[in-house]
């Protein structure tokens, strides 16, 4: 019999990892950001100079890289992300990868290359799996599963503050709501899996809550369920 497996999905800044990594650290379950991984793939594309439409090596690329998300002590980063021995941690999260993620994120072949890791990953289960597909689709039976919206508004400014404690360049306001609202467009209108909330997911709309008040209803809720 496998661990619980609690799936939090929802649209880009609505507090998925944060609350996620909560969430795992006060119920003692490992933590999986899936959206690290397709950002990674996106890196070693724009890397390598492949055309993102050239699906036949994006392919054959996702097909034979290695990627780990390792834990660290590293506050601002505490999962360090690596594809094929680079560590990416940082570079995945530049307005390049993130504006590009979505086209490679609906190619097939790398939902199928990726979402059949991160069912490898799980199939002890024992974790928080954070994406836009994992309570439709990688873990469909998931004891627990949530999904996690704000409004556009709400989404860019957290993502406007995360660029600042970062130090990176100055983003504006209407360009991050733009580019969020475009990405949201593009992941819940693909072809495969597209961001949807499961049937039986528990929708909580975080405007207005901090991330410690929202992992504290998803605590509450896994353990009513349990
Ligand atoms: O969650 P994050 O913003 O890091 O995800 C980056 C992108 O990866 C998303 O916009 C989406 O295109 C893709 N993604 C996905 N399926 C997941 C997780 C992320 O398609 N399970």
């Amino acid at each position: 019999l496998r661990q619980p497996i609690i799936a939090i999905d929802g649209p880009a800044g609505a507090g998925k990892s944060t609350v996620a990594r909560q969430v795992a650290n006060q119920l003692g379950l490992v933590y999986l950001d899936t959206g690290a991984m397709y950002r990674a793939i996106t890196w070693l594309v724009l890397e390598k100079g492949i055309s993102i439409d050239d699906e036949c090596a994006i392919a054959e690329l996702v097909n034979d890289c290695r990627i780990e998300l390792t834990p660290s002590q590293n506050i601002q980063f505490p999962v360090q992300v690596w594809i094929n021995d680079h560590n990416v941690t940082q570079v995945i999260r530049t307005v390049e990868v993130t504006s590009q993620v979505s086209a490679i994120a609906a190619q097939s072949a790398v939902r199928k290359a990726l979402v059949q890791q991160q069912q490898n990953w799980g199939q002890k289960g024992g974790l928080v799996a954070e994406g836009r597909d994992i309570g439709t689709h990688v873990f469909p039976d998931a004891e627990v599963k949530i999904f996690l919206t704000a409004s556009v508004a709400e989404r860019a400014r957290r993502r406007h503050q995360d660029f600042s404690t970062q130090g990176q360049a100055e983003v504006s306001l209407e360009q991050l709501e733009q580019d969020i609202a475009a990405r949201d467009y593009k992941d819940s209108t693909r072809t495969i899996s597209p961001l949807r909330k499961a049937a039986d997911a528990l929708e909580v709309e975080t405007d207005g809550l901090t991330p410690s008040q929202v992992a504290a209803r998803i605590v509450s809720h896994y353990q009513d369920r349990l």
